[in-house]
């Protein structure tokens, strides 16, 4: 019998059909992106995620963009509504688990230096969602400006920050906003006051569809030094307390005020577990840390373990805090 034959009577796989013409769709909209981006445009085909999140796991994207400006921004998220891609907006990956099988779709960056300015205007500050927390708390310090030391030790940009309400040392980080700036989907851009924008504990749910294109953020006029004193204990007390090896920071949002995950996962007496490369760590149980090659699924299953056991043991369902995308 023709072998060729023989291969043409089997039937198809669905899901062999269904990537392929995914592929497709990703080709035509990479062209998209090509003919409509202006030069300065970071794109790529099949970026590797692990080099830009900070636990270091992770798969490719399918296209990995960085707009220089507002309006690429914009025509990027309406190509890819146009095309019936998704897109996801990265940070700084501080807070990211991406599997191994990476993202179908595309991965929005605003690292350009466009996103990233930090402009005073009396105690308060225009910030773009690409800036780094870090340098923004600087700045409030340089500026004499009290109230934003907590953002100091956070290895986020302010985008992921407003997205998921990051927090740190009892504050958190819409405590410092007056207005948020966003880009929904059609690439339209919305100014809302903070008490139009509904928050809760590490989550921001507007931001779930709406992509942060900076805040407002306001500062209370303070001697300097008693805002650097106040930053040098935070970052003091950090250095103690976390640990210093790849991580998504805290991986469990704590279940309750006064149920701290990490005490509870140090009390079930997983600090040191490990899968792989994975490890809870010895230093804040709530930390799950890379020590070397770690994958995703290593990832997933140590932190399935640590939910597994918080249920049995304690009768505690812990919700993870890190945002876990793409394939397996
Ligand atoms: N604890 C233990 N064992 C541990 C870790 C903590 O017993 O292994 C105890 C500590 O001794 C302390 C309590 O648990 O009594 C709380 O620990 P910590 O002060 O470190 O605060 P946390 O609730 O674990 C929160 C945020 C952190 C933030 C710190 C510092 C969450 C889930 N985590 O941690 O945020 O840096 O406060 O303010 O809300 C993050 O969001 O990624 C993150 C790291």
């Amino acid at each position: 019998m023709n072998p060729t034959l023989q291969l043409s009577v089997e039937p198809v796989d669905e899901s062999v059909e269904r990537a392929a013409a995914h592929a497709e769709i990703i080709s035509d909209l990479f062209r998209d992106f090509v003919t409509a981006l202006p030069g300065e445009t970071v794109l790529r085909r099949d970026e590797p995620l692990s080099r830009r999140t900070t636990l270091r796991v992770g798969g490719p994207a399918d296209i990995y963009v960085e707009p220089p400006s507002e309006t690429a921004l914009a025509t990027v998220l309406e190509l890819c509504a146009l095309r019936g891609i998704p897109w996801f907006a990265l940070g700084r990956g501080s807070n990211l688990l991406i599997r191994d099988g990476g993202i179908r779709g595309v991965v929005v960056s605003l690292a350009h230096s466009s996103f990233s300015r930090i402009v005073p205007a009396g105690d308060r500050l225009e910030v773009g969602a690409g800036a780094r927390l870090k340098t923004l708390a600087v700045e409030a310090r340089r500026l004499g400006l009290a109230g934003l030391e907590f953002l100091e030790g956070i290895p986020g940009s302010l985008g992921g920050a407003l997205r998921m309400n990051a927090g740190a040392m009892g504050s958190w980080t819409f405590d410092v906003v007056e207005r948020l700036r966003c880009m929904n989907r059609r690439g339209e851009v919305l100014d809302l006051p903070v008490a139009e924008v509904e928050v809760a504990y590490r989550s921001c749910p507007l931001l779930r569809s709406q992509l942060a294109l900076g805040a407002t953020i306001r500062g209370r006029p303070s001697p300097t030094d008693e805002v650097r004193a106040c930053m040098d204990s935070y970052s003091r007390k950090r250095w103690e307390s976390q640990p210093s090896q790849p991580s998504a920071g805290c991986t469990f949002k704590n279940p309750l005020p006064n149920l701290p995950a990490g005490r509870l996962i140090d009390e079930l007496g997983l600090k040191g577990m490990r899968i792989g490369d994975a490890m809870v760590s010895e230093v804040h149980a709530n930390f799950l840390v890379n020590v070397g090659q770690a994958r995703a699924s290593e990832v997933l299953t140590l932190i399935e373990h640590v939910r597994n056991k918080a249920r049995q043991l304690r009768g505690v369902e812990l919700e993870t805090e890190v945002e876990i995308l793409g394939e397996d």
